[in-house]
């Protein structure tokens, strides 16, 4: 599929409102889109639309056209309730009065859309997938006519989502209109992720789904699962299940099981997105203790007593890594990625410090200071992983302490502030990175459009240096967030990181990016997920309660 040109302009023609949300255009925005016939626009009606598979098939495509057969049929309801009960409001553009013309625009009805998958299914997505589609609507050499080809499932899967999206409802209500157009689209960086924690506060399992729909709509593409921590351990194992027998908030109803974790992993799959699963250590271990504190390590107080409370695991005690390879090789079986996250953040030394036990062991080891310790431990849990065959993800502190014998094929994820130094430092040492400290949902009052100009390339680099930034993930900590306020918090901030991190560089005008904003987001509420207003007052279209 050549790129014959990258000539950004919206499927539809740009409405005369400035401040109106627009219609039928794609978020985020693809690479390149081409109209024909001055604005030509064909009519799909759900009533007789078809998916016509010509080349290569299988189960993913059949439950994604199934999906986005009812994500064009949720578009053509909302153009029908829009048409009986809405006022237009001053500043913007009536529903189905987007063509104005509709002699001069009007070509036909669109019957099918021919999905045309160039090679074989491939099972799981990965790192590097191809997601490079085109599409082409009514053009010259297919008048009337619709072609979806990719040479990947992936590329198919994100292709329906930019065909569905270029619906916009037609004036009478009973159509949606689609323009003329061609689209050749693929992402700007490989990596394009959503960290979800959920040990500060259980997710359930049905609002862990409703995030990977908006992942989908959003074309993001990881699943990040933060899923243990200090503060619970909900993933039930199968090797030590008293891990969350013991460490769950409830070891009942707050806990991931094996069947959940499949099912979850298989959900996601279906939609090419990858999850990659986080078990955090050293620190962020507490609830690891409560079934098995002998991984942790005793702190002291000043007078050399042993206190009740467990700090950081113990990187001195063999015992401890005999556990972890147990543990790990469990977790290798259980997620399929080629990528495990070793996590390595925030491990606070003073617990470290009070033990004299760790404090003779460093002396025997000629250890200069803390940081080397925690060097010690992450090297012995990055040779595990990679002993099971899997690449490692691991915080940026594991990089700055230095020490640690990072295979090249280590990604180090940056989450700090001063990221453009970090960027510039990781990749000048040569190691691939991912970017996050931009897009942290957890911090409130931090508006889409501050996440929307976070540029992951903007540091002083070389272009083999930028070249080395696979791509970023926004983050939902969920200290003060569960089932209840999770959606609105993520969706629509999350969705824009995805355009920055999907979209071309050059792709930043802000009052564009919000009236096409606006208009994902009314998507992603009818879709059911409850994203929030991106801006001040107005309604979504066809919205009835
Ligand atoms: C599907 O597409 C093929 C190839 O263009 C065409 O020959 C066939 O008639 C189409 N089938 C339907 C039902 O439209
Ligand atoms: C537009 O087309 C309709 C039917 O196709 C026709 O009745 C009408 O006269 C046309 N209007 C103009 C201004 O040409
Ligand atoms: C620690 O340093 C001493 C003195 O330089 C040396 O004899 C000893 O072998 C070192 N121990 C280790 C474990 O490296
Ligand atoms: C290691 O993983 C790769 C895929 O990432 C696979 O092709 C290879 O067969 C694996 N090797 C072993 C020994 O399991």
């Amino acid at each position: 599929m050549g790129l014959a040109t990258l000539i950004v302009i919206g499927c539809i023609a740009a409405l005369g409102a400035t401040d109106g949300p627009s219609r039928g255009n794609v978020w985020p925005k693809p690479r390149s889109v081409v109209k024909f016939h001055n604005d030509g626009f064909v009519i799909v009606s759900p009533n007789s639309f078809r998916f016509n598979v010509t080349h290569y098939k299988c189960s993913t495509l059949d439950d994604a056209l199934v999906r986005y057969y009812k994500f064009l049929v949720l578009e053509r309801q909302a153009g029908f309730t829009e048409r009986i009960h809405f006022r237009t409001s001053t500043n913007d553009v009536p529903l189905g009065q987007v063509h104005i013309d509709p002699n001069a625009t009007y070509r036909g009805k669109l019957e099918t859309l021919e999905v045309e998958l160039m090679a074989p299914c491939e099972h799981y997505p990965y790192f590097g997938m191809d997601e490079h589609y085109e599409l082409r609507i009514d053009s010259p050499d297919l008048p009337y006519a619709a072609k979806l080809v990719s040479h990947s499932i992936w590329g198919i899967l994100r292709g329906l989502e930019t065909f569905v999206q270029l619906a916009a409802p037609s004036a009478d209500g009973t159509a949606l209109h689609m323009s003329s157009c061609m689209i050749s689209d693929y992402p700007r960086f490989s990596h394009r992720g959503l960290l979800i924690d959920t040990a500060r506060h259980f997710i359930p399992l049905e609002t862990l789904y409703t995030l990977v729909d908006g992942m989908e709509a959003s074309k993001l593409n990881t699943f990040h699962w933060h899923i243990v921590d200090d503060q619970s351990f909900p993933y039930q194992s199968s090797t030590f299940p008293e891990l969350s027998d013991k460490g769950a908030y409830n070891p009942l109803s707050h806990v991931y099981t094996q069947n959940n974790v499949k099912a979850l992993i298989e959900y996601c799959r279906i939609r090419g997105i990858r999850v990659i699963a986080e078990f955090d250590t050293p620190g962020h271990t507490r609830s690891w203790g409560d079934s098995h504190p002998e991984l942790l390590t005793v702190c002291y107080d000043e007078t050399g007593k042993p206190k009740p409370i467990l700090g950081p695991m113990d990187p001195t005690k063999e015992s401890t890594y005999k556990f972890i390879d147990k543990f790990f090789a469990e977790l290798a079986e259980v997620f399929p990625d080629k990528y495990m996250h070793v996590g390595g953040d925030e491990v606070i030394k003073d617990c470290w410090k009070s033990n004299p036990d760790i404090t003779k062991y460093m002396k025997m080891h000629n250890f200069t200071g803390y940081n080397q310790l925690e060097s010690f431990y992450v090297d012995k849990a990055v040779q595990t992983i990679y002993a099971l065959n899997k690449s490692t993800i691991v915080w940026q502190e594991v990089f700055d302490n230095g020490g640690t014998r990072l295979d090249r094929n280590t990604v180090v994820h940056i989450w700090k502030g001063n990221y453009p130094e970090e960027l510039r430092k990781i990749t000048a040492a040569n190691y691939m990175t991912l970017l996050s400290s931009c897009w942290y949902l957890d911090h409130l009052g931090v508006d889409w459009k501050v996440m929307y100009k976070c540029d992951p390339q903007n540091f002083e680099g070389t272009p083999k240096q930028k070249r080395l930034v696979l791509g970023g993930e926004a983050c939902m900590w969920s200290e003060v967030v569960d089932f209840t306020n999770v959606i609105p918090r993520v969706f629509p901030r999350a969705s824009a990181a995805a355009e920055r991190l999907w979209s071309d560089q050059t792709v930043k005008d802000i009052a564009d990016a919000s009236n096409r904003l606006d208009e994902f987001r009314c998507r992603l509420v009818r879709r059911g997920i409850h994203a929030e207003p991106s801006r001040g007052p107005g309604y979504c279209p066809g919205e009835i309660f």
